[in-house]
């Protein structure tokens, strides 16, 4: 095969985002599509990231490993744009391996970052000297280890898997960060030889996995193979165009897709949101349509909204149009995967944000200043609720399609669709694998590109 970059005429990929604060159940949405996906793959972030999968009555929680690993058969690829922590990583591996998941399709990028563990403490270290203004970030390192990346003084999984590598990377960048959790008051001392002969055995551990995934994507491509890139965390936690600073530390949007897994963008095909029926946040920042009542505590409780990785309740309000219509012009959503549908079931009556009010004025675009979004009031359209979907129900839904759905869940999304101008592809039912209503025309769409 050639190594140029002449691409055929049709893409077979399709680019899964968070079109809000994260959470939206892009796992189980990459799960689903994985069954037709023959890659999937990781672009951005890291094990700040929870994805949780129920098959049968297991439950899978993944934060490292692509959500397609759980198919077996699917090549699952760690892109150079995420940051990893090996130790995590090898836990989700054993884990796995140990319920007899098969994880021998996993690549990682030689060129993705490593999460060390003083990114760990300098995280919390930033976090307590931001006083009053805290991120609630994970906990996870994950802004050291992508801020260490951009200022060149990260360690790649090249370095990890290479000890004279990382023993010559470590000598100056151990003594570096102890220098700088000196400066910040913190008490943690950091011993090079302990460092360097933890990771080391990380990186013989995890070697075998280590390669240039960017090749490997781009050569699936190029022979049509259906590639899935699974997006972690969620357009408003993008580090440009979130709620900047209470954002993470990667670009969460699908332009990412290209870049962080070492692709063209004309690589990306199709691209679909996913929206979560509601809305829900965790950690600090501005969130116009929260509840701050008994229906924000009902919602969150019978959400689960719970984080996966961190354990802490998720802020809940209505589903919010100007954020999904953002997240979709920055992406360029070809179709919507709306999700937990069934959480709203129940209700006599829903909002949906359509624009904001500021000043007296109609805003219908996220302002970059806070201080302008916290002042922005939600404005909405009432809609009438519809019943719980028992068991009954959910079959024949399952079973018979669209037309089974109750009349004003169809409205609710219709209404969606209508105000984005983008169709909902996918419907989320319920918590099961096989709760997802499949409204795309053709199975695995691949639009045809110039
Ligand atoms: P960090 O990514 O750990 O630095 O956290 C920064 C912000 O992003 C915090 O508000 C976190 O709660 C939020 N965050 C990071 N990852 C996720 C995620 O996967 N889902 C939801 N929120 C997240």
């Amino acid at each position: 095969m050639s190594l140029g970059m002449c691409l055929p005429i049709t893409m077979p990929s399709v680019v899964i985002i968070g079109s809000q604060w994260g959470d939206e159940g892009k796992g189980k949405i990459v799960d689903y599509l994985a069954e037709e996906a023959q890659m999937v793959v990781r672009f951005q972030g890291g094990n700040n990231a929870g994805h949780t999968v129920q098959v049968g009555d297991e439950v899978f929680r993944l934060h490292h490993l692509p959500s397609g690993i759980l198919r077996r058969g699917k090549a699952a690829i760690i892109g150079n744009g995420v940051v990893l922590d090996p130790a995590v990583l090898i836990e989700e591996l054993d884990g796995l391996e140990s319920r007899k998941i098969v994880t021998d399709n996993l690549r990682i990028s030689d060129r993705a970052n490593v999460i060390m563990s003083y990114h760990k403490l300098l995280d919390g270290a930033e976090e307590r000297l931001r006083k009053g203004s805290k991120v609630g970030t994970t906990g996870r390192g994950i802004g050291p280890a992508y801020s260490d990346k951009v200022a060149r003084l990260g360690v790649r999984m090249g370095d990890l898997v290479d000890p004279g590598a990382l023993s010559e990377r470590l000598q100056f960048l151990v003594p570096l960060k102890q220098r700088i959790l000196d400066a910040y008051g913190d008490q943690a001392r950091l011993d090079l030889g302990s460092i360097e002969k933890e990771y080391a055995a990380y990186g013989q551990r995890l070697r075998k996995y280590v390669t240039d995934t960017g090749y490997l994507v781009h050569s699936a491509l190029r022979k049509n193979r259906r590639v899935l890139f699974e997006g972690a965390q969620g357009t408003m936690l993008d580090i440009d165009h979130g709620t900047y600073p209470f954002v993470t530390s990667s670009t969460t949007v699908a332009g990412n897709a290209a870049s962080g897994a070492g692709v063209a963008p004309l690589a990306l095909d199709d691209v679909y949101g996913v929206v979560k029926a509601y809305t829900t946040r965790v950690g600090e920042g501005p969130f116009p349509t929260e509840l701050h009542d008994d229906l924000g505590r009902t919602i969150a409780e019978k959400g689960g909204e719970f984080g996966t990785t961190t354990g802490r309740p998720r802020r809940c309000g209505w589903l919010d149009l100007v954020i999904v219509g953002y997240s979709a012009s920055l992406s360029g959503f070809t179709g919507i995967a709306m999700t937990k549908i069934d959480v709203l079931s129940g209700l006599d009556e829903l909002k949906v944000c359509t624009h904001y009010a500021l000043d007296g004025k109609r805003v219908s675009r996220i302002p970059a200043d806070l201080r302008l979004l916290n002042r922005c009031e939600p404005r909405y359209t009432k809609m009438p609720g519809w019943p719980d979907l028992d068991d009954a129900s959910m079959k024949r839904i399952l079973r018979r399609g669209y037309q089974e759905l109750p009349a004003n869940l169809k409205k609710y999304v219709k209404y969606v669709e209508k105000t984005l101008g983008i169709p909902v592809v996918l419907l989320g039912l319920g918590r099961r694998r096989n709760e997802i209503l499949d409204l795309r025309k053709k199975k695995w769409t691949a639009r045809p590109r110039k």
